[in-house]
């Protein structure tokens, strides 16, 4: 399903089926999120940037897909998620959409464009949602973005919240420093969440996070927790692609576990391909129009 065309709305069965082969016919839907949680079945979440990945992971049954700010450093080249500008995340996004027909999709907003205030939040909003087609948006902040979050939440805007560590304030936080650590930064960790999940998000991201925190947040949450370097005892979990099908270059976060060694396995490709045309090996007369 694309764009385009309209999403049927959820039947009662379809909520209380699975996330994994339960969905089939049209989009995961907040409802289904919600259900998954009632249900205690935990979920995946992985980014994607461009409709040919996009479409490998909802062909795997990942019922949520992130279009993150992350493609600044996994697909932009940029050195962090700070640069990235809403003109991009509306071309991923949209190809993301063209690309899929069963997940999710939820937009990052980029650093700049939600922060001046709510009506910023919202213009920035509907500009993924009708340029894109995606079916969220994601910001991040607790309470500083608690105003944003109700008055997109007002307007129809499903919403994912991101607290912990946010990789827009890297200058902020002098890097990625693990948050949540000591008494008053765990109550603040606490604070935040409660006030996304007050102001009408459904779903909030938490990100390096102590493990015991984030279960604490997870139980006295009602919304689902999505982790990520936050331990096993969140409601669903999120990696970025790049990282988990080895595709990144040098070191990986601690919490990155990798499925997949893609970068080596294209690397071979694409010098297997030059030693061949250097050869005179390719194209053989299979590959060769008579
Ligand atoms: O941009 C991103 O990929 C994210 C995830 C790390 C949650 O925000």
């Amino acid at each position: 399903m694309n764009a385009s065309s309209p999403t049927p709305a959820p039947t009662q069965a379809s909520t209380t089926a699975t996330l994994y082969g339960g969905v089939t016919n049209r989009r995961v839907t907040v409802r289904d999120l919600a259900a998954a949680k009632q249900r205690g079945e935990k979920w995946s979440m992985l980014t994607a940037y461009d409709a040919l990945t996009g479409g490998v992971f909802d062909e795997a049954g990942i019922p949520v897909l992130l279009v993150g700010d992350s493609a600044g450093n996994c697909h932009l080249g940029y050195e962090t998620t700070v640069p990235v500008t809403m003109d991009q995340m509306v071309m991923l996004s949209a190809a993301v959409v063209r690309g899929t027909r069963r997940a999710m999709i939820v937009a990052d907003m980029p650093f700049g464009s939600y922060q001046e205030s709510p009506a910023q939040a919202m213009h920035n909003a509907a500009r993924l949602m009708k340029e894109a087609g995606v079916g969220a948006v994601k910001l991040e902040g607790g309470e500083r973005s608690a105003r944003s979050i109700e008055l997109l939440v007002e307007a129809g805007v499903p919403v994912m919240a991101h607290i912990g560590l946010t990789p827009q304030s890297v200058h902020a936080f002098g890097g990625y420093p693990v948050q949540g650590r000591g008494d008053e930064a765990a109550h603040q960790l606490l604070r935040d969440a409660k006030a996304v999940q007050q102001a009408g998000a459904f779903s909030v991201v938490l990100e390096a996070v102590p493990a015991e925190l984030a279960k604490q947040v997870t139980e006295q949450l009602a919304i689902p927790t999505v982790g990520i370097g936050a331990g096993v005892d969140t409601d669903a979990q999120v990696l970025v692609w790049t990282d988990m099908a080895g595709m990144t270059a040098g070191r990986v976060p601690k919490f990155v576990k990798q499925y997949a060694n893609l970068r080596a396995v294209l690397g071979d490709a694409a010098r297997e391909f030059a030693a061949d045309v250097s050869a005179g090996s390719f194209p053989a007369p299979e590959h060769t129009f008579k």
